[in-house]
């Protein structure tokens, strides 16, 4: 039966990194028989120019609709003076909740062929491959109350509130002990637990569910102390278990030890494994409309789309095949060029590293 895919560019970048995606995807619909349709919604500060609003009604129908989800990046300057309810970010934020995407798995392991794009130790980050798997529809970011209010002596106040309940720490820590089990069988929960009663019931919780896993090595990391040894030391890990701000937090970090931020992936899933997938990076103001960006990230995003909600491994190991012959053939976006000189490597532009992967399928 034919798969709708709903595919959400975004703002900045996204439209320019989605369009080499959405080409890769044609391409398995054309010549590997994927049998998909692709549709496009609205979403971020262009679905707020165009309907009002950062996630319009028309745009969740079909993300709900979709088997799945791909999102560009969302955010820029121009909507940064709306009210926080209509920023695109809340657009985002609304999809992971309204379709229950908890469990946000973010790969962060490096080709050998970018050892030296990293500004750490080639030593240091050859051969890494962690999975952070970050709760996404919990804590501070939807917690209540929060605002900003004025005080009985007039003075203002901005406040959020941090909050897990048993039941959505139980099945994220589930989740992570489940992809231990399928890796090294080693899971770090990263929390706050010596100052947070929020983290402090975080921890009791992932002990317990760890109880059903006997199997799997469980610790447990301080957040300060967990990012000082994601780059002191990153190949100590391989699954981190987190909360949604901690997990948002170290995985910019850990992008750094694969070479950029152009280069990790990520699905969001809910309890069916119904999933939207999304490069972890953002919409890239800095670089949008100069067609630099690097496509690489939503392209192994769709990888991942493959594997968790299509069915179809064979073809994300094509992709992620093809991804590792365009690096080998020393084709670099420019984020991805480290301290090299381009003698050494051919830099390219977003539409011709897309391209490339797309030829590489090909062959
Ligand atoms: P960002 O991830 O957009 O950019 C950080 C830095 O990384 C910039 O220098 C950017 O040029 C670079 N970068 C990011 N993606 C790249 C790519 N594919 N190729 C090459 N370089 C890349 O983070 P930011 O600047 O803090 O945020 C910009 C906007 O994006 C904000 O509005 C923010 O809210 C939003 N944002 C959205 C998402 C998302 O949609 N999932 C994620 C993060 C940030
Ligand atoms: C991410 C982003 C989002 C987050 C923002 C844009 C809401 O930083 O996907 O990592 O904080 O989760
Ligand atoms: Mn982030």
């Amino acid at each position: 039966m034919t798969k709708t895919i709903a595919i959400l560019a975004g703002d900045g970048i996204g439209p320019e990194i989605m369009a080499e995606a959405v080409k890769v995807l044609n391409f398995l619909k054309t010549s590997h028989g994927l049998d998909i349709a692709l549709e496009e919604g609205l979403v971020g500060g262009i679905a707020y120019d165009v309907k009002g609003h950062p996630l319009p009604p028309e745009t969740l129908e079909l993300a709900k609709r979709a088997d799945a989800v791909m999102l560009g990046a969302v955010g820029g300057v121009k909507w940064e003076p709306l009210d926080i309810s209509l920023r695109p970010e809340k657009g985002l934020l609304g999809l992971r909740s309204a379709l229950n995407l908890f469990a946000n798995l973010r790969p962060a392991s490096i080709y050998p062929e970018l050892a030296d794009a990293s500004p750490l130790k080639p030593e240091i980050v050859s051969g890494l491959d962690i999975l952070i798997v970050r709760e996404l529809t919990g804590d501070i970011y939807f917690g209540q109350p929060r605002g900003i209010r004025t005080l009985e002596n007039g003075e203002r106040q901005g406040f959020n509130t941090m909050v897990y309940s048993e039941s959505e720490i139980e099945r994220i820590a589930h989740v992570g002990f489940q992809s231990a089990q399928k890796r090294q069988k080693k899971l770090c929960s990263v929390d706050k637990a010596n100052v947070l009663e929020c983290t402090e019931f975080w921890r009791e919780v992932v002990i317990r569910v760890g109880k059903q896993y006997p199997d799997v090595e469980l610790s447990h990391l301080y957040v300060d102390n967990a990012a000082m040894q994601l780059v002191r030391y990153p190949k100590q890990f391989d699954v981190i278990v987190t909360t949604n701000i901690f997990g948002d937090i170290l995985s910019d970090l850990a992008s750094q030890l694969t070479g950029s931020i152009g280069m990790l992936p990520s699905a969001s899933l809910d309890a069916n494994n119904k999933g939207m997938y999304e490069p972890i990076h953002g919409s890239a103001p800095d670089i949008a409309g100069k067609g630099i960006a690097n496509p690489l990230a939503t392209i192994l995003s769709v990888a991942m789309m493959l594997r968790f909600s299509l069915n179809r491994a064979d073809l994300a190991d094509k992709i992620e095949t093809a991804v590792k012959k365009v690096l080998s053939d020393g084709l670099r976006t420019r984020d991805i060029l480290g301290s090299a000189t381009t003698t050494q490597y051919k830099l390219v532009n977003t539409q011709e590293m897309g391209a490339a992967v797309l030829n590489a399928l090909q062959a």
